[in-house]
This record gives C-alpha cells, structure tokens and sequence, in this order.
C-alpha cells in the first residue's frame, strides 16, 4: 500500500485564491483591504524567513500589511504599548506577535494583551478557552489548518480515534480540541507518557508535533492511518525534517503529510483566513458586538 499525499502547498494556494478572490469583492463594494500587523522582535534569521513569506502571502492577496521589526532590547512596557496600540488602529483586523520573544519578555503577557478578535495566531487563552468549550471563535493556525487537510481527504471522522503526540500551547492542546470537537476519540500523549508508540498504533488519524525527526517509525503507524506531521526540524545539512520516517510511513499510512510542504503552507493560509473573517467581523462573539 501506498499513501496518498496531502499536498498542503496546493490546498494552501486554492485558499490563497479564494482569499484573493473574497478581497476583491470587499473592495467592489468600498470596504478596505484586510489588515495584517506583524511584531518581530530582535534577529532571529528563522523569524525573519517566516515574516518575509508572511509578508509576501498578504501582497498575494491584497492585503495591507505592516511589519513592526523591534530592537530585540525593547522594554516589555514598549511592546505591550506597540500592541496596544494596534488594538486601537482600526486599519488592523489581525495582530501576530513572531515567536520566540527575547529571554526578558514575557511572552504570556504580550498575548494576554492582544484584543482576542485581532489574535489571528488564535494563541489568546480566550480562543483557546472558547474552543474548549465548543464555541470557537479564533481558532489556532496550525490545528485549524490541519483539520482543511483532513476534511480534504473526505474521510468521515466523527467517531474515529486520534492521537495527537505532543502537548504544546500552541499547537498539541489546541489540536486535541480540535479533533475532539469533530467528534474524535481523542489521547494527547507527551513526554509523560508510559507508552507513546502503544498509543500511536490504535490511531485512525496520528498527529504528531514534537519537532524530533525520525520520532514517529513505520511500525507506530496503525494501517490506514491518516499520519499527519507537524515536526519541522532543520538537520545539519540544512534540510527540514519531520517527526515521521516518511519512506517507512508511506507505505502503512492511507493519507500522509509531507515535510516540507505538508502542515506548514496551511497554517500560514489559515492565519490569512483568520485575519479575513476579522476584517468581516465573521468572528462570532456576540457578547463583543
Ligand atoms: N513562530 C513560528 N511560527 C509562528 C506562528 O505561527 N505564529 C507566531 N506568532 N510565531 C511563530
């Protein structure tokens, strides 16, 4: 058997031009491009990769786009005041503040700050917490992206189980909601965990968000899984490598991801969806409005 891929980078760019297409349409009828402000702090040069592809997806589409680049000796009382202010710039629908943050910032509190309806990363505990409680209003980029890619299978998934390998804010936790909100039977194993790979094997869908390459083998993989890998880990040679031993997985799995290419161009697509459905007020929260 031989899976079949999920090529994130074409499903990304069919949503890409559904974007472009949904913009013009704001402007056919006067209203303003979608605004995107992008916080990158100091010069970490993988930030700078990813703010750069940020920057291009929104010139794509038609978005307007500000990118603020700080000295990475800014004071937490600026940034919180850069962040501030975006929330009062109605020009802006979506706030991303590039992770990771200088050692003296904290992180937390920069998020807790973002005004939940322009957090288009979906980090805010307010979205996670709505998410949790079946009313999700902002949803995480890269679980929301990966559940584009498994309804793009056309497997029903109500009812199936998942294994989710990884605990993180903003990725294991939120996808574990996720898949439990679409009616999975959901385990979220971590580095705890007394049996990972026993928990891998009864997986329909296996998720797996470690960023540790070769973690996931061809023998934690149940036949016909749907194997999703979220691990982007660049080796010595400079080559991105994911979590899963793809030559092994492929022939096991009935839907992989590839790395590169798999989840990374559909939680970029989805963070550009988020900011759309901002900039419509599409966000259901109707205690804010
Ligand atoms: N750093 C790496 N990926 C991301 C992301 O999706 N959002 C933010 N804010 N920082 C990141």
């Amino acid at each position: 058997m031989s899976a079949k891929i999920l090529d994130g980078n074409a499903i990304a760019r069919t949503a890409r031009e559904a974007l472009k297409a949904a913009v013009e349409a704001r402007l056919d009828r006067g209203e303003r491009a979608p605004g995107l402000a992008v916080i990158l702090v100091g010069n970490d040069p993988a930030s700078e990769v990813y703010v750069r592809a940020k920057r291009r997806d929104c010139e794509e589409i038609g978005f307007h786009s500000i990118i603020q680049h700080l000295s990475d000796n800014i004071s937490q009382s600026d940034l919180e005041e850069r962040v501030e202010a975006l929330n009062r710039d109605s020009s802006i629908d979506g706030i991303l503040v590039q992770s990771p943050l200088p050692a003296h910032i904290d992180e937390d509190r920069i998020i807790d700050l973002i005004d939940p309806l322009k957090d288009v990363d979906g980090f805010h505990p307010y979205n996670i917490g709505r998410l949790a409680l079946r009313r999700p209003s902002v949803r995480s980029c890269t679980p929301m992206g990966i559940m584009l890619l498994l309804e793009h299978t056309g497997v029903p998934i109500r009812g199936l189980d998942a294994t989710v390998i990884g605990a993180s804010n903003h990725v294991g936790r939120p996808m574990g909601l996720e898949l439990l909100l679409a009616g999975c039977t959901v385990t979220t194993a971590h580095k705890f965990s007394r049996d990972t790979a026993e928990c891998a094997r009864r997986a329909d869908i296996l998720v797996s968000a470690v960023g540790k390459p070769g973690l996931v083998p061809g023998d934690w993989i149940k036949p016909g899984a749907i194997v999703i890998d979220v691990g982007m880990t660049r080796d010595e040679r400079g080559k991105l490598r994911g979590d899963v031993v793809f030559d092994e997985a492929v022939e096991i799995a009935s839907w992989i991801t590839p790395v590169p290419g798999g989840v990374g161009p559909m939680t970029r697509v989805a963070m550009l969806q988020n900011t759309f459905a901002a900039a419509e007020h599409a966000l259901d929260i109707p205690d804010r409005r």
